[in-house]
C-alpha cells in the first residue's frame, strides 16, 4: 500500500555536465524497476538539465531546499513554484546539514513545507537526533518536537504530499548505520506521532523513509522493517551502479 521511495540527496556535488552523465547511466538501469518512486536531488543549477534528461523515465526530480515566499527582494532564495518549473515534483526540507550549517528551524522547515506543498511539491521533510541526544536518551522527544515543529498547522488533507526521513545525525555520512530495530524503532514512533498529529489512515499511507549510511547491501535488511518505506540516500547516491542496486532492493 505504501510504495517505497529512494531518494538520492546528491548534496554539493557534481557539475551540470557530470550530473547530465549519471542520470544518463542512471536511468537506463533503473528502467524495469517497478513499484519504488526513484527520486535523484542534485545542486539547484543542474536541475533543469537533468530534467530534460529524465523525461519519459522513471526517475523523479527532488531539489535539496526551497524558500517559503512565491518572490520577492530575497536575495539569492529559490521559491518552491520554481523548482516546479525547473521539473521537480519533490524538494528535501529541514536535512540535518542546514539545520547544523544554515540555521534551519522546525519554524523555517514548516514555512517551507507549507509553502512546498501549496506550489504542488512533494516535501521531504527530515529529521533526526545527534549523537549526544542519543546517548543521553532523548531521541524521542528530540523527534516529537521536530514532527510537531515542522508540521504544525498543516492539514490532512495536505499529508499525502509529505514524505518523512528519519535520518540519525549520527549515521551521516559516518558508515555507522543505525542497525534495522534501531531504525524501526523510531519508525514506529513517528507514525504514532503522525496518527496523533492527523489521524491513523494518513499514518498508514506515510511513506517515512531511513537516512543514514544506507548501502547497497544494507538497504535490503532496513527495507524488510515494517515502518521503513524508503531511504535518502546521500553518499551512496553519487554513483548510478551503487544508486540503481539501492533502487532495486526488491528486485
Ligand atoms: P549518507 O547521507 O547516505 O552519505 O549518510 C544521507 C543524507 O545526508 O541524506
Amino acid at each position: 500500500m505504501r510504495i517505497p521511495v529512494i531518494a538520492g540527496n546528491w548534496k554539493l556535488f557534481k557539475t551540470i555536465g557530470e550530473s547530465v552523465a549519471m542520470v544518463q547511466e542512471l536511468k537506463s538501469l533503473v528502467a524495469n524497476n517497478q513499484g519504488v518512486e526513484i527520486v535523484v536531488a542534485p545542486v539547484f543549477t543542474a536541475l533543469s538539465r537533468v530534467n530534460d534528461v529524465l523525461q519519459g523515465s522513471n526517475v523523479m526530480l527532488a531539489a535539496q531546499d526551497c524558500y517559503w515566499e512565491e518572490e520577492g527582494a530575497f536575495t539569492g532564495e529559490v521559491a518552491p513554484a520554481l523548482l516546479k518549473d525547473a521539473g521537480c515534483s519533490h524538494v528535501i526540507i529541514g536535512h540535518s546539514e542546514r539545520r547544523q550549517y544554515f540555521g534551519e528551524t522546525d519554524v523555517t522547515v514548516n514555512k517551507k513545507t507549507r509553502a512546498a506543498i501549496a506550489a504542488g511539491l512533494c516535501a521531504i521533510v527530515c529529521v533526526g537526533e545527534s549523537l549526544a541526544e542519543r546517548e543521553s536518551e532523548q531521541t524521542f522527544s528530540v523527534i516529537e518536537t521536530q514532527i510537531q515543529g515542522g508540521l504544525a498547522g498543516i492539514t490532512a488533507d495536505a499529508a499525502p504530499h509529505i514524505v518523512i526521513a528519519y535520518e540519525p545525525v549520527w549515521a551521516i555520512g559516518t558508515g555507522k548505520t543505525a542497525t534495522d530495530a534501531q531504525a524501526q524503532e523510531v519508525h514506529t514512533f513517528i507514525r504514532q506521532l503522525i496518527a496523533k498529529t492527523f489521524n491513523q489512515p494518513v499514518a498508514d499511507a506515510m511513506r517515512i523513509l531511513y537516512g543514514g549510511s544506507v548501502k547497497p547491501d544494507n538497504v535490503k535488511g532496513l527495507m524488510a522493517q515494517p515502518d521503513i518505506d524508503g531511504a535518502l540516500v546521500g553518499g551512496a547516491s553519487l554513483k548510478a551502479d551503487s544508486f540503481a542496486a539501492i533502487a532495486s532492493f526488491n528486485a
